[in-house]
């Protein structure tokens, strides 16, 4: 066998090795981000931790639920032509609304101005959910960018995910929001697999203080360990890459900001994550939420 042949073959048995039928396909990890107090920077975090977990070669969706300010297609500069809103009126498949950004992520665009997902008809959550299924096999990592608070809607996301990512900034007040967050997701939604991410940190020591009280308080009142997952300093390139709609690891990526996503990206790879219950489960069980109305989630 020549040399050639010889490493056609082995190509091949690599390929067969990650084929599905020989070894199940991974279930995709769910990641619910959100925050007390608005503003702190989430859908600047999710646009570009995705991108840098792509780079990583994981297949990654962005889910923007934030529906009533619906923006992360804003970060990344780009205006899609459809949204979930015209998933739930049946009038377009997810893959249609689909939209490929950087580095091969893939945006499912909210839409502004929609009602609370929630609170939906059940035709029109019935036709959405339906369609969130399809992408069973096809992400790797699903990121769901959420509003900021306590809404319905973003509990239901909180409860149903594997986890739970909470960005605050340094400020008492950010911190005391995100503290309200964490304890109603612990108490209330069973949501045990918390990290934190602190956004907008003068130096690497503010970030692991504000960490610190967050875990400090959790771990006293609310008996949970929190993950730290790492800071983001507060950076003007991030400020300029949101004035050019592009994202600051494209655009600037030796910035501090840059790096320290890229930390983050890693740091969340390290995770031990044997808990994952996969799209179909959380999905369903997001209907079973929403079906259920006001009497689960407030
Ligand atoms: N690391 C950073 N350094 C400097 N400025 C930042 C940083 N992160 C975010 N910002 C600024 O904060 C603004 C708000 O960020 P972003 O829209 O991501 O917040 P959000 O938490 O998603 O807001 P909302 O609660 O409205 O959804 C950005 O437009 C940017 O100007
Ligand atoms: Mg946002």
């Amino acid at each position: 066998m020549s040399f050639l042949d010889q490493a056609a073959r082995l190509r091949r048995l690599a390929a067969q090795r990650k084929s599905p039928i020989l070894k199940a396909p991974k279930r995709t990890r769910v990641i619910t981000i959100t925050s007390g107090k608005g503003g702190v920077g989430k859908t600047n975090f999710v646009v570009n931790l995705a991108i840098a977990l792509s780079m990583h070669g994981k297949r990654v969706y962005i889910l923007d639920a934030d529906l009533g300010l619906a923006n992360a297609d804003v970060v990344l500069g780009m205006v899609p032509k459809h949204t979930l809103h015209d998933v739930v009126q049946k009038k377009k498949t997810l893959a249609e609304i689909a939209v490929t950004g950087p580095a091969g992520i893939t945006l499912l665009p909210g839409g502004s101005g929609l009602t609370e997902l929630a609170d939906l008809p059940d035709a029109e959550r019935e036709a959405l959910i339906e369609e969130l299924l399809q992408l069973e096999g096809l992400a790797d990592i699903l990121l769901i960018d959420t509003g900021a608070g306590l809404s319905r809607t973003v509990l239901s996301f909180v409860e149903a995910a594997d986890e739970m990512f909470v960005v605050t900034t340094p400020e008492p007040t950010a911190i005391r929001d995100a503290y309200g967050v964490i304890k109603v997701a612990v108490q209330k939604h069973s949501q045990k697999k918390i990290s934190v991410i602190v956004n907008m940190a003068r130096d690497a020591r503010e970030g692991s203080e504000t960490a610190e009280r967050l875990l400090t308080v959790s771990r006293r009142f609310l008996q949970i360990d929190l993950q730290f997952l790492g800071a983001i300093r507060a950076d003007l390139q991030v400020v300029e890459a949101v004035k050019q709609q592009q994202p600051f690891v494209i655009l600037f990526p030796r910035s501090r900001a840059a790096e320290n996503v890229q930390e983050i990206a890693a740091a969340l790879l390290e995770l031990p994550q044997e808990k994952q219950r996969g799209l179909a489960k959380f999905f369903n069980r997001l209907a079973r939420l929403w079906e259920n109305g006001s009497r689960s989630l407030v």
